[in-house]
């Protein structure tokens, strides 16, 4: 349990918040790429409890500005693309993508009034399916040498989902090895071979055990955690009857992201990334280490399950995220589908908008979460004493240096744990198309 007041500090995200100060330290996952492929390329952006509007003015680039006019605050996700920048619809003010007012023409000849008008702006980039936001103050740091940033575009598939929860809780279900054991069960087991996509259908490490049965027959793992540069490593380890350890790596990549196996070939990079205090979206950038991604078939397996333009998911607390006991008695755990992203949807909504942590009881397997509240806490006192260098990836580390992380699975034979993930990430990396450095 912790206090009310260190809830309120560790979840909430508008301006001037604690972890809303963290969090603006980082770059953002503010939409993906693919909201900007229609003939208008406009959208709304809700972040960090800020309402702004993204576009891709007529030169290519791209601009991230208030939503409110600073004129009257009329809804600039109306306004004319054009002139490279956006031009309100009300009275024709226009602003550039430093969200300077370059021009108000209904105003007298020769006026200058439009110099003093500054609406918020952030900088912005694409990376890999993804636009990203800068929303802290002074330059924006370098990007980390991640997997999901050093492949190529063609190896990597980027989408999103909402979730109606606080951004917190959302990622502490990504930091919680033991789940998966209970809340992702499958009562029978599915051909790996049709995995292709999905998570936890595939063979574990190399061995002839499905994930699935592999999880529901070993549900007490050992976990090891681990402070990295980059933010957290954790070690799920499962000891198998045979005497072999099952070792799965996973990390927390500060502040809000976690990079977790997906299957052999595949790791997912995801953010839980705050719209505001009480709604998130998760961001996922699924990265391949063997053939280019099939980015049709994994945006037409995920868009069954989400609606646009909001990548609502389908199943939610209005429909019961399609609960249905005669399922749960026979086919899964949570009677709510095959689909593990509405497993964690239901576990994270259902806790409510901010899961109230002065009633909650963490045990021996919290511990990535326990760890991960000390970190935040840390930053948080960091930045308040000014002292901004002491934050994971700010502390005289060159982001640019952070590579990986490993996140895989792997089969320790002779209780050789850290090796038997090292020469499974060595084989994945060597036998890459685009990584093939080890
Ligand atoms: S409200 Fe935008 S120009 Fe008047
Ligand atoms: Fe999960």
């Amino acid at each position: 349990m912790i206090s009310q007041e260190l809830n309120d500090s560790l979840t909430r995200v508008g301006k001037g918040t604690d972890a809303g100060e963290v969090l603006r330290r980082y770059w953002q996952p503010a939409a993906l790429s693919d909201e900007l492929q229609n003939g208008r390329p406009v959208v709304p952006v809700r972040l960090l409890g800020e309402d702004l509007v993204l576009f891709r003015d007529t030169a290519g680039q791209l601009g991230l500005i208030g939503r409110r006019c600073p004129h009257r605050g009329v809804d600039l996700c109306y306004g004319r693309l054009e002139d490279n920048g956006l031009r309100c619809p009300f009275h024709g003010w226009h602003f550039n993508r430093s969200g300077q007012c370059v021009e108000q023409p209904g105003e007298p000849e020769g006026s200058r009034m439009h110099e003093q008008i500054q609406t918020p702006a952030y900088p912005v980039v694409e990376k890999n399916g993804i636009i990203w936001a800068y929303m802290g103050p002074g330059d924006p740091p370098a990007f980390a040498d991640f997997d999901c940033f050093r492949a190529p575009d063609t190896h990597v598939f980027a989408f999103k989902g909402l979730w109606e929860c606080n951004w917190l809780q959302a990622l502490e279900v990504g930091i919680d090895p033991a789940h998966a054991s209970f809340l992702h069960r499958f009562l029978q087991d599915e051909d790996p071979d049709d995995s292709y996509g999905k998570q936890f259908r595939d063979k574990a490490a190399n061995t002839e055990i499905p994930m699935t049965r592999l999880l529901r027959e070993y549900p007490r793992p050992d976990i090891q955690v681990e402070e990295m540069e980059y933010g957290l490593k954790l070690t799920a380890l499962r000891y198998l009857d045979d005497g072999r350890t099952h070792v799965r790596v996973t990390n927390q990549i500060f502040p809000e992201a976690i990079c977790i196996p997906m299957s052999r070939e595949m790791t997912i990079t995801q953010w839980h990334v705050p719209i505001d205090d009480e709604n998130c979206y998760w961001y996922s950038m699924f990265t391949s280490f063997d053939k280019p991604v099939n980015k049709e078939l994994m945006r037409e397996q995920r868009l069954q399950e989400h609606s646009l333009p909001d990548y609502a998911p389908l199943k939610n607390a209005r429909n019961n995220y399609g609960y249905d006991p005669s399922e749960q008695a026979k086919l899964t755990y949570t009677g709510m589908g095959l689909d593990i992203n509405v497993h964690d949807q239901w576990a994270v909504e259902s806790m409510g908008g901010i899961q109230d942590r002065t009633q909650e009881h963490l045990g021996k397997t919290d511990i990535g979460i326990i760890r991960y509240r000390r970190m935040l806490r840390s930053a948080i006192a960091a930045l308040k004493d000014g002292r901004e260098t002491d934050l994971p990836m700010k502390n005289g580390c060159d982001p640019r240096q952070i590579q990986g992380p490993i996140s895989n699975d792997s089969l320790a034979e002779n209780g050789a744990l850290e090796e038997a993930t090292l020469t499974s990430d060595a084989a994945r990396r060597a036998a890459c198309p685009w990584d093939a450095r080890l």
